[in-house]
């Protein structure tokens, strides 16, 4: 399979909030990294064919989406980032509710939804209303409606806000099990949900693709540019002025910072192994201390 984007625009009034993207994926998962207000669900959106774009196409081996209808609704499943539940609705019901709005039978259904619920971890909550859940577990629903179908497109954005650590882990193993005949595309702000699963990560940032590499090619990249400094704690302020800093630990023997820099920052600095968080700062520098 292969999803192709040529040129794709969208506008609001004169706002360009994708701006001209041009690309291909094809099956495995792709990490979807940027900024607020980068593009990301925007995109997401044309792609799920929630919209469409101003100008410039978006095709399924060949045939383009918006022209496909239910047939490429059936090959589909998105998780929007900000998905309405009925909070009635016991989580059985959403997702049978769910189930035939996407035309599947009851019976095949029911098995489905039972091994969705069992898959995500909601067994015990099965009769449970939607509006006494937890964030984390109306995710974990939310991830698993998206899955009644079997899709061969699976677009999730945002899908590990209000997860728990072990949460997000169960969830990345999901991923990485489910992509292997599919298109996964899951855009988030949390690094270590895509940097070992992720096929290729796609940075966006003003509605423009800038990067779209292996997690290995990106890292190679700023290899040389991550230094750990010792400091003082008088220096923290001067080293955040000057530079991208990460990870500031304070212990025993002193503070250690790790800086973004394409110059050696300080005399004491030393090169360290870059990880996917290092390559977030470097394209995000507004996200620094955030
Ligand atoms: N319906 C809309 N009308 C007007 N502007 C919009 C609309 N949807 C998005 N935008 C603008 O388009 C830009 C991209 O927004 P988008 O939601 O795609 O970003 P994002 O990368 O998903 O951000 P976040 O990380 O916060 O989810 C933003 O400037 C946003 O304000
Ligand atoms: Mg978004």
């Amino acid at each position: 399979m292969k999803l192709k984007l040529d040129h794709v625009v969208k506008t609001f009034k004169d706002k360009h909030a994708v701006d001209g993207v041009t690309t291909e994926l094809t099956n495995g998962v792709y990490g979807f990294l940027g900024a607020n207000g980068s593009g990301k669900t925007t995109l997401m959106r044309m792609l799920a064919a929630v919209s469409r774009p101003t100008s410039g196409t978006i095709t399924l081996n060949g045939e383009e989406i918006g022209k496909m209808g239910d047939r490429y609704r059936d090959l589909l499943g998105y998780l929007p980032q900000h998905i309405g539940y009925y909070k009635h609705f016991t989580v059985e019901k959403f997702l049978y509710y769910i189930a035939s709005l996407k035309g599947m039978e009851k019976k095949a259904a029911a098995g489905k939804i039972t091994e969705l619920i069992e898959m995500v971890n909601l067994t015990e909550k099965r009769k449970t209303k939607m509006g006494k859940l937890s964030g984390g577990m109306k995710q974990r629903v939310g991830i698993a409606q998206a899955l009644l179908n079997d899709p061969k497109i699976l677009i999730v954005d945002e899908p590990t806000a209000g997860l728990d650590p072990k949460e997000r882990i169960r969830f990345r193993n999901l991923l990485a099990a489910i992509a292997k005949d599919r298109i996964v595309l899951l855009s988030t702000h949390i690094v270590s949900d895509i940097e070992y699963i992720a096929k290729e990560i796609l940075i966006m940032r003003d509605g423009r693709l800038i990067e779209k590499d292996t997690p290995q090619n990106l890292v190679h990249h700023i290899e040389r540019k991550v230094w750990s400094v010792n400091a003082e704690e008088a220096e923290v302020p001067g080293y955040q002025a000057s530079y991208k800093v990460g990870n500031i630990s304070r212990q025993m023997d002193g503070i250690q910072l790790r800086i973004i820099s394409e110059e050696k920052p300080a005399a004491n600095a030393v090169n360290v192994p870059v990880n996917l968080e290092d390559l977030y700062l470097y394209y995000f520098d507004e996200e620094v201390g955030a």
